[in-house]
């Protein structure tokens, strides 16, 4: 079924300038790009976006990292996009993702980890609320 994703390219991969790597990947797979946007994330926006993670002992840390510096934010579409982007990434850990997959090939740590994807609907519903309006999702 097609459905759509919440994405988000964090600020180290921003600092490396692998923002165009990065879509150009998900451009190749065929998912389309209703929306995006290039942010620097409050504090506020981090904590609410991190809220699952609120207890870890890495929770603080993780705010600090996301609002260092901008990030580029975007919702994606097309066939099982929540599944199919979260292969594309890779696990979350830099050092044991697959070669192939965006942090496999780009990330070397569990905590700058390039990049950020919803991992069920209910995720995406709830995290591309915290950076767009139902209007900026458009139709094309
Ligand atoms: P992400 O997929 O955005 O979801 C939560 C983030 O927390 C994760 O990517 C990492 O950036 C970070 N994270 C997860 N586990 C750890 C950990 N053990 N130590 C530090 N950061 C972590």
């Amino acid at each position: 079924a097609i459905e759509r994703t919440f994405v988000m390219i964090k600020p180290d991969a921003v600092e490396r300038k692998l923002i165009g790597e990065i879509i150009s990947r998900f451009e190749r797979k065929n998912l389309k790009i209703v929306a995006m946007k290039l942010i620097k994330m409050t504090k506020e926006q981090a904590k609410e976006l991190y809220i699952p993670h609120k207890d870890k002992p890495f929770y603080n840390d993780l705010v600090n990292f996301a609002t260092r510096g901008p990030v580029v934010v975007m919702v994606l579409e097309g066939d099982s996009a929540v599944e199919v982007v979260r292969t594309l990434i890779g696990s979350t850990d830099g050092r044991k993702a697959l070669p192939g997959t965006i942090r496999g090939d780009f990330a070397l740590d569990i905590q700058e980890n390039v990049i950020h994807a919803s991992d069920s609907k209910e995720s995406y519903e709830r995290e591309h609320k915290i950076f767009f309006l139902e209007s900026e999702l458009l139709k094309y």
